[in-house]
C-alpha cells in the first residue's frame, strides 16, 4: 500500500512469473516452459553480422522483417501479422483494443476458469468485467459452453495452460461462429507441442473475429528476446497497431527484430526441437503413470501431473534438490505439478528425485 498509488495499484494481485534462480545459482529449471535447446544456429550468425552502428537508430515500428518471415512461417499476408514485445505485450494489447471498458459495457470477457493467470490480471487492469467458464472435470474445454453466453469478447490459450489440453481447430471455429460480434483470442503459446499440430491460423479468413496469438518464447527457444505476434484480418491488425501507437511505438527492438527473423526463417531447426521435446514427453510421461502419476493428455511442452503423494511436499522436496517445477497453490491446481519437458538427462534426474521421494512418501 502506498498514498502515491492509485486505487488500482494498490488493489490489484499483479501476475506472479514462475521463480527465477538467482544469479550463477544452478537448478534445472522446469518451471516456466521454456525450451531446453538453444535457438538456431542461424540466430548466431545474424548477431555477428548485425551492425552495431544501427543501435543509435529506433527500430522499424513495424517489425517489417520478423513480419515478411512470420508470414510466409504462416501462410498468410503481411496484413496478417502483428509483432509485439512477447506475447505477453501482444495479449495486453489485444485485451486493450478488442474487450470493452466495465464503464462502458455490462458484458464480461469470457475465459476458463483454469488458464493463463495473466488473462484475470489484464481483465483487472484495463477494467474489463471478466466471466470464467469452468472446464470439464477432465479440464476439458467444451466450445458448446461459450454459446449463448452474453460477452464482449473471448480468450482461451490453445493448448491450455496450466492443463496441457487443446481442442481441435473446429471447436475455435465453432466458438468463433457462435459470437460473430466478439473478437476471439486464440492463444496457441504451446500449439507446436504435437507432431502434426493444426492451427488456428487456418480460420482467419473465414472469421475475420479470429485474433491467434504466437510467440518464439517456446518452440523456437527465443524467451530471452520478447518476441510475440498476433494473426488475424487486416481489420484486426489495424486495431492493434491504434492501441501499441497510443502506448508505445517501438515495441521490438533492433536486435530482437534480427534475431526473431533468423529463427522463422529456419523452420527445419523448429521442427527438430519440438521433435525432440514431443518425444521426451512420451518417455517421461510412461514413466510417471509407472510411478502412480494422474495427468490429462499434454499437447504443450510440460505436463499437468498429480503425484501419489501431498503435492506441496513433493515441489518442496524438489526445489531442495535444485529442481524447480510449478506449483500453483489454488483449490484444484494444488493437486497438480507443472513439469517443463526439459532434455532428456534433465527429465532422468527429475525422475530419480520424484522415485526417492514417492518412496519416503510410502515408508512414512
Ligand atoms: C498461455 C501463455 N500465453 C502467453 C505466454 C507469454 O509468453 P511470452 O514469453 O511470449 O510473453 C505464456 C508464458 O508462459 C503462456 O503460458
Amino acid at each position: 500500500m502506498s498514498k502515491y498509488w492509485n486505487k488500482l495499484i494498490n488493489d490489484i494481485e499483479p501476475y506472479v512469473a514462475g521463480e527465477q534462480p538467482k544469479p550463477g545459482q544452478k537448478v534445472i529449471k522446469l518451471n516456466t516452459n521454456e525450451n531446453p535447446y538453444p535457438p538456431t544456429p542461424k540466430v548466431k550468425e545474424a548477431l555477428e553480422k548485425f551492425d552495431l552502428s544501427t543501435l543509435r537508430l529506433y527500430p522499424d515500428t513495424n517489425s517489417t522483417d520478423v513480419i515478411k518471415a512470420a508470414a510466409a512461417f504462416d501462410g498468410v499476408s503481411e496484413e496478417n501479422i502483428f509483432c509485439g514485445n512477447g506475447s505477453d505485450e501482444v495479449l495486453a494489447i489485444a485485451f486493450q483494443t478488442f474487450f470493452e471498458k466495465k464503464a462502458l459495457t455490462g458484458l464480461p470477457v469470457l475465459m476458463p476458469d483454469y488458464s493463463y493467470s495473466f488473462y484475470p490480471v489484464f481483465s483487472e487492469f484495463y477494467d474489463i468485467r471478466r466471466k470464467t467458464i469452468a472446464l470439464k472435470e477432465d479440464f476439458r474445454l467444451d466450445p458448446d459452453d461459450y454459446i449463448g453466453v452474453p460477452n464482449c469478447g473471448i480468450v482461451f490459450a490453445n493448448p491450455n495452460a496450466p492443463t496441457s489440453r487443446a481442442i481441435a481447430v473446429e471447436d475455435c471455429a465453432k466458438i468463433a461462429e457462435a459470437n460473430p460480434d466478439s473478437v476471439v483470442i486464440v492463444d496457441e503459446a504451446y500449439v507446436a507441442f504435437e507432431e502434426n499440430y493444426e492451427s488456428a491460423v487456418s480460420l482467419i479468413n473465414e472469421y475475420k473475429n479470429v485474433c491467434v496469438i504466437r510467440t518464439l518464447s517456446k518452440a523456437f527457444s527465443l524467451a530471452g528476446i520478447r518476441l510475440g505476434y498476433a494473426v488475424g484480418s487486416a481489420e484486426l491488425i489495424e486495431g492493434l497497431k491504434r492501441a501499441r501507437d497510443s502506448f508505445n511505438s517501438y515495441p521490438v527492438d533492433r536486435l530482437a527484430q534480427k534475431v526473431a527473423e533468423a529463427a522463422l526463417l529456419d523452420k527445419a531447426y523448429y521442427d527438430e526441437t519440438r521433435s525432440k521435446i514431443i518425444s521426451t514427453r512420451a518417455r517421461f510421461v510412461k514413466e510417471l503413470e509407472e510411478l502412480g502419476f494422474a495427468m490429462p493428455p499434454s499437447s504443450a511442452n510440460f505436463v499437468f501431473a498429480k503425484p501419489p503423494m501431498d503435492c506441496g511436499t513433493l515441489y518442496q522436496n524438489l526445489r531442495n534438490k535444485g529442481i524447480l517445477v510449478r506449483y500453483f497453490n489454488k483449490p484444484v491446481l494444488n493437486d497438480y505439478l507443472r513439469i517443463t519437458i526439459g532434455t532428456d538427462e534433465e527429465m532422468a534426474q527429475l525422475l530419480e528425485a520424484i522415485k526417492e521421494e514417492v518412496k519416503n512418501a510410502e515408508n512414512s
